[in-house]
């Protein structure tokens, strides 16, 4: 063995000894000139242990837990990565702003970047995660436009210390810590179930009968699990749906889709909206053809766009997501898992971890009968709203 090698081995072990005769003297309590500077005299620079500090303060509590006590945390960034500008994401910027605040009002130091690209784009969002990695940033949420092409960043993200959760959509097979948002499968069954009950209520009910989809990925799971759903209601009931036309979260491309699948398709009985923008666009494609009343549309979420055409009677119904909660709670269990630790925050936060790793936000299937009543349901629940029910 080297010198110095011996000197590093002794070193360690003298330092435990002193630190222990310390806790034999006064356990709990501040004790004055205890022996340090050992370092110095180990490796040969003095001959004797030098009083270097006046006072140690040792304790029964471990610094991982006293480091729980609010202000005494680190600065940290939380960084939220959606995936197109929408309104819907701006109610998803706004809950997780609020969870900042927050955060602030209890004396952390907390700052929460909000980012999202124009319309879909996989490489910017990968460049935003790994801008986030090397500032240093302590949590990442993230709704991942393809699952398998952010893997190697949700890894390098969690191999430099920084947790990463999926909100909105999911990528089940990465590493990320858990996923808060909308059971998308369950939530594309819910949106099935209101096609069959409007084709039937608008006398559109026809075995055979076609139906339209529009979205925006057909990478992002989110859109998979939807559709999915969608088709293993209305199939088994009879009804024959088209392959989706896809516009990768471009509204006024969605537009020009839902006509030209309108014109193509004159005996469409149904078209059913995957993404925010594109209930809206087969209302406007469906007015623009002359034929409300025609084709029975079903959509997702609850923004301004989605509601107008229910109140006037074009979109029957809409599987109103809760993203709000997405931000809010996506921010403050990054905040947590900074703090306590991940897995005592997963455990706090996420029903049945660690068997389950998903936080179920919900939704609300609205209509034109019920829409007064989701309005004071979401108002009562803090979520902003942009429209009115009347
Ligand atoms: C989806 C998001 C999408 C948004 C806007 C929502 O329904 O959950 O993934 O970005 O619509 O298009």
């Amino acid at each position: 063995m080297k010198s110095r090698d011996k000197g590093a081995v002794r070193r360690s072990l003298s330092r435990r000894e002193a630190l222990s005769t310390a806790a034999k003297v006064a356990t709990g309590v501040v004790v004055a000139g205890v022996v340090a500077g050992i370092g110095g005299y180990l490796a040969g620079t003095s001959t004797a242990p030098q009083i270097v500090r006046t006072e140690v303060r040792t304790s029964l509590v471990p610094t991982t837990v006293t480091r729980t006590v609010g202000p005494a945390v680190k600065p940290m960034k939380i960084g939220v990565i959606g995936k197109s500008v929408h309104p819907y994401w701006s109610v998803v910027d706004k809950g997780s702003a609020k969870a900042g605040e927050e955060l602030k009002g209890t004396g952390l130091d907390v700052t929460v970047t909000f980012w999202v690209p124009t319309k879909e784009d996989v490489p910017a969002q990968l460049r935003t995660m790994d801008n986030y990695i090397s500032e240093g940033y302590a949590g990442i949420a993230v709704a991942p436009s393809d699952p398998d092409a952010i893997k190697p960043a949700i890894k390098r993200a969690l191999d430099a210390g920084i947790s990463v959760i999926t909100i909105d959509t999911d990528a089940p097979a990465s590493d990320r810590l858990a996923y808060l948002g909308t059971d998308n499968y369950m939530a594309g069954r819910a949106a099935g179930e209101a096609m069959l009950e409007a084709l039937k209520t608008m006398g559109l009910a026809k075995p055979g009968g076609k139906i339209a989809m529009g979205t925006g990925s057909i990478t992002a799971r989110n859109s998979l699990e939807r559709m999915q759903g969608f088709k293993d209601v209305v199939e088994p009931a009879g009804y024959k749906v088209l392959e989706p036309v896809v516009d990768n979260e471009d509204a006024a491309k969605a537009l020009e889709l839902a006509s030209a699948t309108l014109a193509a398709n004159p005996d469409l009985v149904g078209a059913f909206g995957v993404y925010a923008y594109n209930g809206p666009a087969w209302a406007r494609a469906v007015e623009e053809a002359g034929k409300v009343g025609k084709i029975a549309i079903v959509e997702f979420d609850a923004t301004k766009e989605n509601i107008e055409p229910i109140k006037a009677g074009v979109v029957y119904a809409t599987v109103a997501q809760r993203q709000y909660f997405m931000g809010y709670y996506g921010v403050k269990l990054l905040a947590l898992m900074n703090m306590w630790g991940r897995e005592s925050a997963l455990r706090f936060f996420i029903p049945r971890y660690p068997a389950n790793r998903i936080f179920d936000t919900g939704v609300d299937i609205v209509k034109k009968a019920n829409l007064r009543d989701y309005y004071d349901e979401v108002v009562g629940r803090g979520e902003p709203v942009d429209w009115t029910p009347e």
